[in-house]
C-alpha cells in the first residue's frame, strides 16, 4: 500500500537539494547491494555523504553489510548519488518505504538509475561470482498485490497502470554489455563472467527451500533475492532508465534431501546412508563473495557510467 505522499518525496528530496552543490547534482542514481557499498569509495573529487537518518522521512537501514547514507561524488566525470545501503521489505519496511529513495532520486534530478544486488544462482549454467545482466523478473510478492504502486496513483511520477515489460532498459542493458565485451584491460585476475537473466523476487528474510528454488527455476527465474524488484517497478513508474545487474553470490540448494524412507532401508539392509555435501545458504558466504567480487563490479558500474 502506497503509505506516503508525494510531500514526503517533495520534502526529502528539497532539503537533499539544499545540501549539496549545483556540480553534485546526479543524473544517474547507483544503489549498492549486499557487500558492494565500497563502489561509494570510488567516488571521485568533492563528495558529500548524507546519513539515511537525518533526511526527512527516510528510515534506517538495519541489513547488515548496508552502511545507510547518500553519497555524492563523480564517477568517470559525471555526478552520481550511491545509496550505499538500501531497504528491505523484510526488514519491516512497506514497499512505498522501501522504494521512497528511487522516487526522492527522480525528484532531485537523476535520469538513470543503476541497481545491483546479491543474489541466489538458480541457472546451473552460472557460477558463484558471476554477474548477471538482469532482462526481467518475477515479482511474487507482486503479484500476489505487495507493490509500491498499490493505493492512490501519485500522477507526479507516472501512470495508473504503467509497463514494466521493458522496464530493463535496452540501451543501458546494450551499454553493460558492451563495456563487459571490452573489459579485459579491467579486472586482471580472471574475466568476470557476465550472463543475462532474470531475477525472481522473494519477500525473505528465510532463504528458499529446495522445493521453492526448485518451483522459482520452472517459473523462468535464473537468480533469487529479496530486493531490487520493487526499485525497479518505481523507477520504471517514473520514468528512470534502468539497469539491474546481480552478483551470484552462492548456488541455491536445488536437489532433494535423501529420502528418509530410502535411507531406513539402507540402515536395515547394513548398507552406508547416502549423505549429501551441500552448502545451504548463508549470509556470511553471500558477504564473502561480494567482497571478492566488488573490484570487478565496481569497474564495471565505473565504466557503464562513463558510456551512459
Ligand atoms: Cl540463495 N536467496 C535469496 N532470496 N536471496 C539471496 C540469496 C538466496 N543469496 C543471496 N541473496
Amino acid at each position: 500500500m502506497s503509505d506516503l505522499v508525494f510531500d514526503v518525496y517533495q520534502n526529502a528530496a528539497q532539503w537533499v537539494l539544499r545540501r549539496i552543490p549545483e556540480s553534485l547534482k546526479p543524473t544517474v542514481g547507483i544503489v549498492c547491494g549486499s557487500g558492494l557499498g565500497g563502489l561509494a569509495d570510488i567516488l571521485e573529487g568533492e563528495k558529500v555523504v548524507i546519513p539515511y537518518g537525518e533526511i526527512p522521512g527516510f528510515m534506517k537501514s538495519t541489513a547488515e553489510g548496508h552502511k545507510g547514507q547518500l553519497v555524492f561524488g563523480s564517477l568517470s566525470g559525471r555526478p552520481v548519488v550511491c545509496m550505499q545501503g538500501r531497504f528491505h521489505c523484510y526488514e519491516g519496511y512497506s514497499v512505498s518505504q522501501a522504494t521512497l529513495p528511487i522516487r526522492v532520486m527522480k525528484l532531485i534530478g537523476v535520469k538513470s538509475v543503476i541497481v545491483t544486488n546479491a543474489a541466489g544462482g538458480l541457472n546451473s549454467n552460472y557460477k558463484v561470482g558471476d554477474v548477471v545482466l538482469l532482462c526481467d523478473h518475477i515479482s511474487l510478492p507482486g503479484i500476489a498485490g505487495k507493490s509500491a504502486l498499490v493505493g492512490p496513483n501519485i500522477t507526479e511520477f507516472g501512470t495508473r497502470f504503467p509497463a514494466v515489460s521493458d522496464a530493463y532498459t535496452p540501451r543501458l542493458r546494450l551499454i553493460a554489455a558492451q563495456s563487459w565485451l571490452e573489459s579485459d584491460y579491467l579486472i586482471n585476475d580472471r574475466k568476470l563472467v557476465l550472463h543475462e537473466g532474470i531475477y525472481g523476487w522473494v519477500y525473505g528474510p528465510s532463504y528458499e527451500t529446495r522445493a521453492e528454488c526448485r518451483a522459482l527455476t520452472s517459473l523462468g527465474a535464473d537468480v533469487v533475492g529479496m530486493s531490487t524488484v520493487p526499485e525497479i517497478v518505481v523507477a520504471k513508474h517514473a520514468g528512470l532508465e534502468v539497469l539491474a545487474m546481480t552478483l551470484v553470490t552462492n548456488m541455491c540448494v536445488m536437489q532433494r534431501e535423501p529420502n528418509a524412507i530410502e535411507q531406513a532401508k539402507l540402515l536395515r539392509e547394513g548398507k552406508e546412508l547416502i549423505t549429501e555435501n551441500v552448502v545451504h545458504p548463508n549470509h556470511e558466504e553471500v558477504l564473502e563473495t561480494s567482497q571478492l567480487r566488488a573490484k570487478d563490479m565496481q569497474h564495471l558500474v565505473k565504466d557503464i557510467v562513463s558510456r551512459i
